[in-house]
């Protein structure tokens, strides 16, 4: 009995932690994070996220990436390796109304969340 109840909790364990990693605020269309843990350099890219990435969505869909790893539209995985190509593929969408500058800084903070969520 042990052997098999001892993995299943390792996996609990894993799995709420996971979880705990981001400060999430709000339910669906108000869904924001709590940047107070933030360091500054992050917060500042915060400041340009929740402007500049809520024009044609809300922010669940980019925490829900955060969160569980995986882009919910495509289904696509969404770890370090990818968080730069979706920056890009919505900065090249019609009347993105971001710059260069302000994509790297999301995607900087993207990487970072990444490994908070997986704390
Ligand atoms: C000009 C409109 C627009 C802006 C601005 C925009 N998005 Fe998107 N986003 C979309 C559309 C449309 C989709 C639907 C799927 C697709 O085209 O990838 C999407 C999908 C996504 C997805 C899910 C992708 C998938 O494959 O499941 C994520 C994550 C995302 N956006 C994050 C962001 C982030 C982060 C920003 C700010 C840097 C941002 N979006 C800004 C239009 C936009």
């Amino acid at each position: 009995m042990k052997k098999v109840i001892l993995p299943l909790f390792a996996l609990l364990l894993i799995g709420s932690a996971a979880h705990a990693g981001l400060k999430v605020v709000g339910k669906g269309d108000n869904m924001r994070l709590d940047p107070s843990g933030f360091p500054p350099a992050m917060k500042a890219s915060y400041d340009i996220m929740k402007v500049k990435c809520i024009k044609c969505h809300n922010l669940e869909r980019t925490i829900v990436a955060l969160q569980t790893g995986v882009a919910p539209i495509s289904g696509q995985p969404f770890d370090r390796n990818a968080t730069k190509a979706y920056g890009v593929k919505m900065l090249r969408k019609p009347d993105s109304n971001m710059n260069k500058q302000e994509v790297k800084a999301t995607v900087e903070l993207m990487n970072w969340l990444l490994d908070e969520a997986n704390k």
